[in-house]
Parts: C-alpha cells; structure tokens; sequence
C-alpha cells in the first residue's frame, strides 16, 4: 500500500463513515471522489441527528417548555461551535442560512437596500472573478441589473489562476464589493487573499470571501483573512445538506438591512411597521433549519478532534500524488494548476477528446465517483475552450490506493474508446 508522509489513519477514520463500505454495480468497492460536491457523513453527525430529532425536537426561541429550551441551547450551541471553528470574535457574527448560495444572496441582497455607505448604485461597480461558483455570480448579475451598477472581473492566467495584473483598475474608488472564492471548486485553485483585500481595503470597498472549498479542508480564520462577509455550507464537511453559513462583521450586521422577513426576526411589529432584532436573529426569519445546526455542529466536533491542520496535510500529500499520477495518464490534461502548490484538493482534467460525461459513465461502471459537467462554474470551461471536465475531488478518509484505482480507471475509459 502507498505511504505518504502526513497521511491520516484513514483505516480507522473509514470505520466512522458507514457509506465508505457501500459495494456498488454487482459487488464493486465504492471509490468516492466526489468531495468537493458533497461529502460523505461520519456516525458521530449521523447520531447527532437522530438524538436531536429522537430527544429534542421542538422549535427554537419561542417556547417555555423543557424541549424548546433544550432545542435553542442545542442551536445556539453549534452558533458557538461554528464561531469558535472560524475564530469569529463575537457568537453574533454567525448567521445559519441553507447554504452557501443562500450566504451569499444574502450579501448581495442586503448591499441592495442598505442606505449609503454600503448601497450600491448605478455609480458603483461590483468585483467578481471569472472562476466563481455560479453562486457567486448570478446574485451580483441580479443586483447589477437591478441596481444599475457595473459587474466587473478578473481573467484567468493559463495555468488556472487570477490574473491581478491589473488590479488597480478592476478594483476602483467605485468598487462597492470585491466577491471571490477562496478555493476553486473546479480548478483547485488557493487565491491569493491578501493583496485582494489589501487593494479592496485601499479604496474602501468590502469584502466577501466563498469559503465553501476552503472550510471544509483548512483552519479558517476570518479575522486573519480580513474579510467583511464569509459563507460557506455545512453539507461538504461531514454536515448535513440544508444549512450554511453566513460570517459578517459585526458593526456592518448592525447597518445592514434584512432580506427575508418574518418570524423571529422582528422586535416589534405593527400594522404600519416593524423593528428588528439584533443580528444574527435579524436574517433569520422564520423556523431555522434546528436539526442541521446541530449536525453541522457535530460535524465540526468530529473535524476538530481529527484536526484541520492534519486534514489539509493530508490532502497536500494526497493532491501531490495524485498530479503525479495523472501526468502518467497519456493525454490527461489538469485544467487547473498542476501542482500541489496553492491548490487544493479537487482536480479536473480532459482525457483527450473523450466527452467527461462517457468518462464519468464509465468511472461509475468501476464504483469510481466523479463529478463531470462544468461544476456550476461555466465561465472557467468557456474560457479554456472545453465543454466540461472530470473532476476529482479527494477529503479526509481519501487514500491514495483511491488515486490508483482512478488511474486504471482512467485506462481503462482510454482503452474502451479505442
Ligand atoms: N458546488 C458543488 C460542486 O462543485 C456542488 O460540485
């Protein structure tokens, strides 16, 4: 078996993700890479979901009974959880959303109808890049074409990295917003956060950071990233789907107006009018999703008592690996960067002209699980000419006996199409 210096105990960390035993098409071991879609769950988040709904369940913030009580304090306690594991400096800073795209149409939504200093307005331009997750792009395309406001972007190198080599104009006094992902999800890409924030911080323009490809496999710190706003979604690490969350800093959570409207969010209401609640109860309206909090809080036990700095090591090793071993593949070409540096863990590639979805069809007949397509980031793969791409995408029970199985897979789809 292949041994890499910082490889986790996945033998025993398997034992905790029952799904891992699955056999698939007749008796096939099942091979997940398909991470950075969603990840698979341990029993420890599996049980907190089951005791919460076998023990627990009542709506939160609103009764006096014993179950409402323990319900709350078993949200508000994943609220501490998730701060602690960003190293938010207040609880109040964390707002439970959906997921991710929710965080951050909440973002765009509240820069919408804020009054100045944040509106933004036909005078003002909006920062994206070319490598977003489609989440990241079609709510500042909505409040860009509601607004009036200008949708800028910065390019792609062709190695498959931002191209800040003109920063200074993309990023300008009438910059309102610079929106950016941290960690590509198709290209694997690690953006260089500081000197985007360093020139966005220059003209006073904030900053919202798409951690969803970074949180689930790095320490995250949002007051080292000097972020104003970070989302990210609980379901691609070990969470449960159907909750994500939104960071903001505090003096702006305070300014900022809500989006959505309704329960629990409101201090008093009138026919004529309302007041709200203080953040994060103002962009929580209506009954919050209680049972995935709680998983995703669990989850973040289980990531903690393995460790985030351990995890990222081990993906390092493993995403070393794994570009050597693609470079053996004859006509594998990584779109992306096609080292281990700066990147993360999520590879896609072209195999010749093999279309990715035969290449994935394929891979599946082996119990190989990838994810083909253009991975809701259609603009990267409009801009290297491809339709789509194979994507791999590795976490922390991912083992390099994974990685050879996908390279004679790969051979394998080869061989069937001549
Ligand atoms: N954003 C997820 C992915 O990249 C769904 O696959």
């Amino acid at each position: 078996m292949t041994q890499l210096p910082g490889l986790l105990d996945t033998e025993a960390i398997r034992k905790d993700f029952p799904v891992l035993d699955r056999l698939v098409h007749d008796g096939k071991k099942l091979v997940y890479l398909d991470n950075a879609a969603t990840s698979q769950k341990p029993r420890q988040v599996l049980d907190a979901l089951s005791e919460y709904y076998e023990r627990y369940n009542a709506n939160v913030h609103r009764g006096v009974h014993v179950l409402a009580e323990e319900a709350t304090a078993l949200y508000e306690g994943a609220r501490d959880k998730v701060a602690e594991f960003v190293n938010a400096p207040s609880r109040d800073e964390v707002i439970f959303t959906k997921n991710a795209s929710e965080s951050l149409n909440l973002v765009a939504n509240m820069l919408g109808w804020a009054d100045e200093p944040y509106r933004v307005d036909h005078e003002t331009e909006i920062v994206i890049t070319e490598m977003e997750h489609h989440s990241n792009i079609v709510p500042w395309q909505l409040l860009a074409q509601r607004t009036g406001a200008k949708l800028k972007w910065f390019g792609l190198t062709d190695d498959g990295r931002l191209d800040l080599s003109n920063i200074d104009e993309i990023i300008t006094e009438k910059t309102k917003i610079v929106s950016f992902v941290l960690v590509s999800n198709i290209l694997g890409t690690v953006n260089p956060v500081e000197a985007i924030v360093r020139r966005a911080q220059e003209v006073g323009a904030l900053v919202c950071i798409d951690a969803s490809q970074a949180a689930p496999h790095m320490p995250l710190d949002v007051q080292a990233l000097q972020a104003d706003f970070v989302a990210f979604t609980g379901h691609k690490m070990c969470g449960p789907t159907g909750i994500g969350v939104l960071w903001g800093r505090q003096e702006l959570l305070e300014d900022l107006p809500p989006f959505l409207g309704g329960g629990e969010m409101i201090e008093t209401v009138s026919m004529h009018s309302s007041t709200y609640a203080p953040a994060p109860h103002k962009f929580e309206a209506g009954t919050p999703p209680i049972a995935q909090a709680v998983g995703l809080g669990a989850a973040i036990d289980y990531l903690n008592s393995i460790g985030m700095d351990k995890i990222l090591a081990h993906e390092h090793a493993l995403t070393e690996y794994a570009v050597k071993r693609l470079a053996e593949v004859p006509d594998l070409r990584i779109i992306g960067p096609t080292t281990a540096e700066d990147r993360g863990a999520a590879i896609s590639f072209t195999l010749g002209d093999i279309h990715p979805h035969d290449v994935g069809q394929v891979l599946d007949e082996q119990g190989i699980a990838v994810r083909v397509g253009h991975h809701c980031a259609r603009p990267v793969c409009l801009r290297y000419g491809i339709p789509a791409t194979t994507r791999a995408s590795f976490y922390l029970y991912s083992t390099p006996a994974e990685i050879d199985a996908l390279v004679d897979g790969l051979e394998h789809v080869r061989n069937f199409f001549g």
